[in-house]
């Protein structure tokens, strides 16, 4: 076999890699690479050795796996749920499955605001209504109807807005921002994205199965006995907190009282919050909205938000992330100035026709039709509260939120998922999924059809009669 000589910087083929494409004259023969380190400390050679067929493995390539991404458990919650869904329906070909698990919308995008992306869309083929890359930080009339609408009087103005793609790609955007040397907090259950997400960045140590975290995380317990808010007392200080009321999965909101206690306990230890209000048009209670309406959370706050639970627009695509300018780094910078580096990078701006849509959702009429939506999801989470405490259960949130929380105390989440999806065709998501705290709760979606969601509450009934 030959030896060659392979430094990253020339592009000379080995005789291994025509192997790739199995055309190696050698066909019963594999070659295997073996790196020597150069005395730059970089890969500077390849050895490669005849070994024999019978140790036939793919072809791999010298890249090693990014060792963050390695400390990741299993698959992201909600592909693994979709798994189990795909392999209960090769059990049950026939079975009327009802999806009341990931938290996707089921209802159609009002159409004062379909029209107006239909408009733009159709614009675009015109020489005069064409238009390519946008702003990246979202187009000026948007910036400002969210501004006026949802945070008029809290004084966060159109240019602390960064329109997006969604509330998950900025979350994972501003993890970038953050690097891998911050520490990190979260609720706990919380959505999993943002625990995901400082896996990959590296801010996290390895997954502990004992205690089923990561380390270097601090999960701040939510559950029943403390009214779903952390005992902030027993929270050790981190430099971010990744917030996310109304929550999901509990469903529980803060009130006002336990914000200003949040905002306080960031500022007396220098933190940054990341509030998550992706459903603050579900609070139905006299609870805030968003962060900003607490004083003093300008200086110590970010909020991400999205159009996806408003407007059915969890496939259009369209959120929004708020960074004030009073909110400023240890040196004085401005957190936002960085943001918008990152976004300018990683990010050309969202879809115009997306923005179009945005920009008629905040129009009076498009205001209303979302209402509509939110009014039509919170009849669902009615019914599915209505059934479950009929049946005796204990269940928390539904008031505030899209999400109703089943506790089944002493059982495994998974283990009570599986036996509702067994018996009930009824897909649900284990409170598991979304932290340890989460163990021994349902997690019961009210996006559905109106028709699905009785239909699985009467099989409910059925099975806990
Ligand atoms: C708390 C929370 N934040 C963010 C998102 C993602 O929102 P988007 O569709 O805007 O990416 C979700 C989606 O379920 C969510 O539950």
């Amino acid at each position: 076999m030959h030896c060659i000589q392979h430094n990253p910087s020339t592009t000379s083929l080995s005789s291994s890699a025509s192997s790739i494409h199995g055309q190696n004259k050698f066909s019963d023969i594999r070659t295997q690479s073996i790196s020597v380190r150069g005395r730059d400390g970089g890969r500077s050679m390849i050895k490669c050795i005849a070994t024999s067929s019978s140790e036939k493995t793919a072809y791999k390539t010298q890249v090693s796996r990014n060792e963050n991404l390695a400390k990741l458990q299993a698959g992201y919650l909600f592909p693994e749920i979709a798994r189990r869904r795909a392999a209960h329906l090769l059990k049950y070909p026939d079975a009327q499955v009802i999806s009341l698990g990931i938290g996707d919308t089921t209802e159609p995008i009002p159409q004062v605001i379909t029209t107006a992306m239909a408009e733009r869309s159709r614009a675009l083929s015109t020489v005069k209504g064409y238009s390519g890359y946008g702003a990246e930080q979202g187009e000026k009339p948007l910036r400002a109807a969210i501004a006026s609408n949802f945070y008029a009087d809290v004084g966060i103005e159109e240019d602390d807005i960064f329109v997006s793609d969604g509330a998950k790609s900025d979350i994972s955007r501003l993890q970038v921002l953050f690097g891998s040397k911050v520490t990190m907090a979260v609720q706990d259950p919380s959505y999993p994205a943002y625990v995901d997400s400082s896996v990959i960045m590296g801010q996290t140590g390895q997954f502990q199965k004992d205690v089923e975290k990561y380390g270097k995380i601090e999960y701040m317990r939510c559950n029943p006995e403390n009214g779903f808010f952390p005992d902030l007392s027993k929270v050790f200080c981190t430099d971010i907190i990744f917030f996310c009321s109304p929550n999901n999965p509990t469903g529980s909101a803060a009130s006002r009282e336990q914000l200003i206690k949040l905002v306080q306990f960031a500022k007396d230890n220098g933190s940054i919050i990341v509030y998550d209000s992706a459903y603050a048009m579900y609070v139905s209670e006299n609870k805030p909205r968003s962060i900003f309406e607490i004083p003093g959370a300008k200086e110590v706050a970010i909020e991400v938000s999205s159009f996806s639970k408003y407007a059915g627009f969890t496939g259009v695509r369209l959120g929004w992330t708020v960074i004030p300018k009073e909110l400023l780094y240890s040196d004085g910078f401005p957190v936002a100035k960085d943001f918008n580096r990152i976004v300018c990078t990683a990010f050309n701006g969202a879809s115009n026709i997306a923005q179009a849509g945005g920009l008629a959702c905040l129009s009076p009429e498009g205001i209303k039709a979302m209402q509509d939506v939110v009014g039509f999801y919170k009849e669902n989470t009615q019914i599915i509260l209505d059934t479950f405490n009929s049946l005796g259960f204990k269940v928390y949130g539904g008031t505030n939120a899209p999400y109703v929380w089943v506790h089944f105390p002493g059982q495994s989440s998974w283990d009570v998922f599986n036996e509702i999806l067994e018996k009930t065709h009824v897909v649900t998501t284990p409170g598991s999924g979304f932290g340890p705290g989460g163990e021994g709760f349902i997690r019961v979606s009210a996006f559905g059809n109106r028709n699905n969601v009785l239909e699985a509450c009467s099989r409910f009934k059925q099975l806990y009669k």
